[in-house]
């Protein structure tokens, strides 16, 4: 079957500039936009079973900026204007801190890393493992890419109900071991997938959030205790990686070779910037892939629309675009302000964790026609396939400015060489009629029941 045809009336871009409107006035010390009254428990409860329907019905209530409480990420001022959201992501590294922010919501990523780092200490690690990110160094290994996605869809099971999520995990973690941190050794690639799939399992339904610094002292303490317990094989599988390189005399390939290519990063330090990088690259995407195969599987037009054109083609990318909107695997981008920041209504001052909602922007009606609905032309133009021309303040899958995620590049990478293997090999029918709700697990969204799925050969 060919695609659909792209739709005829594009929705006008718009973009984040200075902010204009009657008012900017800076709230008093101490003073906060309006929000929810409920407890912190309510309130994270609430949040982590239906994150999109809590932040709309807030947002309905309270207005653009809505004040949260989350038991463990602490407070959070959401901002829920898109062009607002836009000017916290956008704002300059000394204006808003994602490391401090990515910190208070997830407790155990380090500070000299890419993930929890700012100022100098985030731009040297970015710095150091960029080159192993970007479109070329990842174009020649779409063939091996295609080639461990069959071999894991080969292996599924077929004919009774399975959980997609943690097969399309296992496949990434292969993915990011061999191919991008480069480790040859079968065997120490091979226990390392399986340690980092250890490290961040989440327990079940009900989701478990993961604790931050707002957790306060002693339950921080008790998640680094229990995180350094789980993180522990990665942790050494990837100092014998560090050290097998050194021994050798050679940096090798992929992000590793990338960071050993400074002879002054001690062992622990390497570890220290690879761990968080194999967190961002594993869940995020895993969680990206499964919901395509979830949403082909309950959207027959998307399933004959993905097999009936190019991998990696306009029309393809165009519908992973639109299931990255409407099922987002990361919920929130944040910014921990150390100025002010003013916006459209009102100014919001240094102290404030500023958070754009990324799962409620891509369903805001201001910015899209039919939110709810799954329509891959919104980013097709001319044929082409296009992100900037959609409303670009109201689609930030990967976040935006200088912390904007430096994995892209590799997450379509999957998406056009692992995600076509699989469809090859199966084909996907919901396990059950009623569709999978997005929970937040650990830190992404993802479907309720690990979209729990009948697997048929293809
Ligand atoms: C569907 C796939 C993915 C999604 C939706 C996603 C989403 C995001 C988001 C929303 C952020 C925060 C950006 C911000 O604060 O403005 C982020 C940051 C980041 N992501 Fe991804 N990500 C994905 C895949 C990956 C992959 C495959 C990697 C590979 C390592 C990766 C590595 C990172 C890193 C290192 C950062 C921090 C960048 C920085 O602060 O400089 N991500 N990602």
């Amino acid at each position: 079957m060919s695609a659909p045809p792209p739709a005829p009336t594009p929705t006008p871009a718009r973009t984040a500039g200075p902010p204009a409107g009657p008012s900017r006035e800076p709230y008093a010390p101490g003073e906060l936009p309006p929000g929810p009254r409920a407890p912190a428990a309510v309130q994270t409860v609430a949040f982590h079973r239906d994150p999109l329907g809590t932040l709309q019905r807030a947002r309905d209530r309270y207005g653009d900026l809505v004040t949260v409480r989350l038991l463990l990420a602490g407070t959070l001022v959401e901002c829920c204007d898109p062009q607002d959201a836009r000017r916290v992501l956008d704002a300059d590294p000394g204006t808003g801190q994602a490391g401090r922010a990515r910190q208070g919501l997830l407790g155990m990523v380090s500070e000299r890393s890419v993930l929890g780092g700012d100022g100098a200490a985030h731009r040297e690690a970015r710095a150091r493992v960029a080159a192993a990110f970007v479109p070329a160094a990842l174009e020649g290994l779409a063939p091996r890419v295609a080639a461990l996605a069959a071999e894991h869809a080969a292996s599924w099971p077929t004919g009774r109900p399975t959980r997609l999520l943690p097969r399309v995990r296992a496949l990434c973690d292969d993915v990011f071991v061999r191919l991008v941190l480069g480790v040859e050794d079968p065997g120490r690639a091979r226990a390392l997938a399986g340690a980092v799939q250890r490290m961040l399992w989440t327990p079940g339904n009900p989701p478990t959030p993961v604790p931050g610094q707002q957790a306060g002292p002693l339950v921080q303490a008790a998640a680094r205790a229990a995180f350094a317990q789980r993180s522990a094989a990665a942790r050494r599988l990837l100092a014998d990686e560090v050290r097998a390189r050194r021994a050798a005399g050679r940096a090798g390939g992929g992000a590793v070779g990338a960071l050993l290519a400074d002879d002054a990063l001690g062992v622990g330090d390497a570890v220290d910037q690879l761990l968080p990088l194999t967190m961002a690259g594993q869940e995020p995407p895993a969680a990206g892939l499964a919901w395509v195969l979830e949403r082909s599987s309950r959207l027959p037009a998307l399933d004959a629309g993905l097999r009936g054109s190019a991998p990696g083609g306009a029309w393809w990318r165009a519908a992973v675009s639109e299931v990255l909107r409407v099922r987002p695997p990361v919920h929130t981008a944040a910014r921990v302000l150390v100025r002010d920041l003013p916006l459209a209504s009102r100014t919001l001052p240094a102290g404030v964790v500023a958070a754009a909602p990324i799962v409620l922007l891509h369903r805001d009606p201001r910015a899209w026609e039919a939110p709810e609905e799954v329509r891959p032309e919104r980013f097709l133009r001319d044929g082409r396939h296009v992100v900037d021309e959609v409303p670009a303040a109201a689609y930030l899958p990967f976040g935006g400015g200088a912390r904007r995620c430096l994995g892209e590049p590799l997450t379509w990478l999957l998406a056009d060489a692992a995600l076509p293997a699989v469809l090859a090999r199966i084909r996907v029918a919901p396990a059950l009629a009623r569709a999978e709700r997005q929970v937040v697990r650990g830190t992404v969204l993802v479907p309720h029941r690990g979209a729990l799925s009948v697997l048929h050969p293809a």
